[in-house]
């Protein structure tokens, strides 16, 4: 599953590196390297909202940094497990 990452001027404002790094840090600990792939996207239309956009595939959230691993484990774990 391709998880896109807004790294858009409006998201990196809002912390796209730290998701990432965070989202890098999880895959590792899950060992799902070959399930998941992270990639970096310019703006998506969605500066307006808090938090940044993230994609699971075609679907669109809004994650905050500070609940990225929350995220991660809530709507990505049970999508690739
Ligand atoms: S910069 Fe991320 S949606 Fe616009």
């Amino acid at each position: 599953m391709d998880i896109t990452i807004c790294v858009g001027s409006s998201c990196h404002l809002k912390g796209s590196r730290d998701i990432i790094s965070i989202f890098e840090r999880l895959v590792e600990k899950y060992n799902l390297k070959d399930k998941v792939e992270l990639k970096g996207s310019f703006c998506m239309g969605e500066c307006t909202n808090a938090g940044v956009c993230v994609c699971l595939g075609e679907e669109r959230f809004k994650v905050i940094p500070s609940e990225a691993a929350e995220f991660f484990e809530k709507e990505v774990l049970p999508r690739v497990s």
